[in-house]
């Protein structure tokens, strides 16, 4: 029998991003041999490497590469979001990490702890792609539930489902069956139960998938909130501009294979181009201004009216003077 115990330092924060994590584990083996040792000088949230997944498919002699030689890490603090075509291997790869799924090579650990161990689960929670709750059951008693399976109690356990509730919006609806709620609303209490032991880590498989534009910016804004408090958060999502406006990172998945990774403003400048945007320009100072351009040695390369999105359209329509822009956590 091999006896393991590790103690660990608090988790770093986003204002602590760099402190390293010390781990001292001593174990006992089978021959009463003692190893002491210190792992892990720092812990990144989310280790993948080289991963692999490669399916058979029953019946067939087929086999589906879902995933191949994936390498990414995710760093304390951090909202990663990883993007793909559809079947380009995202839920897999989560799968992978959260232990749902076995790799066929390579790597992924959490906070420093191999995803094969039921312990690196500890600090996570986890979103799937199309959760699933017991229809019968309240939504206090969805989040209670998940609270209980995590250990956890009494007036604690109490007070962080009425918490929980209150952040995702569902104070109102905290008595009535998760079985008639709408698309919208479960995954809001889905986020709830992954928040119920307040993790350091998120996993979010299409947080925002069916749900309606105020719904989703409330999550985007839900999502920021959770990002100022220090969580490490990784999402996928076909939203592309709701991805850009809250990830720090972005890798794009393309038939397994990681096609290009970096920081969004990293990823989106243009070179060697800088816009001005101007307001009450006439025809003639638009003009006057070309030709003082041109003296410059400068090239105006457009110029015509900003559009807004179709997002901040359907919001202004609904909810006027609540546009996206003016809900907007990031720039
Ligand atoms: N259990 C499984 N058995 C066989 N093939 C699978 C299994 N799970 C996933 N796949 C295959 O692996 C590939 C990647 O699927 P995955 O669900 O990871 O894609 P995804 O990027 O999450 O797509 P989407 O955007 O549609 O959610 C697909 O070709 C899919 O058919
Ligand atoms: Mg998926």
């Amino acid at each position: 029998m091999a006896l393991k115990f590790a103690f660990r330092e608090p988790r770093p924060t986003a204002k602590r991003k760099e402190i390293p994590v010390l781990q001292l584990k001593i174990e006992v083996g089978k021959a009463g041999v003692i190893g002491l040792w210190m792992t892990g000088m720092s812990a990144a949230p989310v280790e993948i490497e080289h991963l692999t997944k490669v399916f058979k498919v029953p019946m067939r002699r087929e086999r589906v590469v879902a995933v191949r030689d994936l390498s990414i890490k995710v760093e304390p603090g951090e909202v990663y979001g990883l993007l793909g075509p559809n079947g380009s291997g995202k839920s897999t790869t989560l799968k992978i990490l959260l232990g749902l799924v076995s790799p066929t090579r390579g790597k992924t650990k959490v906070f420093g702890e191999d995803s094969a161990w039921v312990r690196s689960r500890k600090d996570v929670g986890f979103v799937p792609e199309n959760p699933y709750f017991y229809k019968f059951l309240s939504g206090a008693e969805t989040v209670r539930f998940f609270g209980k399976l995590s250990g956890m109690g009494g007036a604690v356990l109490e007070a962080r489902v009425k918490e929980l509730l209150e952040l995702v919006g569902l104070t109102e609806a905290a008595d009535r069956r998760v079985g008639a709620y709408s698309k919208g609303m479960l995954q809001r209490i889905g986020l709830a139960q992954a928040l119920v032991q307040d993790p350091g880590l998120l996993v979010l498989d299409e947080p925002t998938a069916g749900v309606d534009p105020v719904g989703s910016r409330e999550i985007r804004d839900l999502i920021l909130e959770l990002k100022a408090r220090g969580k490490t958060i990784l999402l996928c999502s076909h939203l592309l501009s709701q991805v850009q406006e809250i990830c720090d990172r972005v890798g794009i998945l393309a038939r397994g294979q990681l096609v290009r990774e970096g920081r969004v403003e990293d990823l989106l400048a243009v070179r060697d181009r800088t816009e001005v945007v101007l307001e009450q320009v006439s025809p003639e100072k638009l003009s006057a201004l070309q030709e003082a351009a041109e003296k410059l040695g400068l090239k105006i390369v457009s110029s015509g009216r900003p559009q807004t999105t179709l997002e901040n359209l359907f919001l202004e329509a609904i909810e006027p003077g609540q546009s996206a822009d003016a809900g907007s956590g990031k720039n």
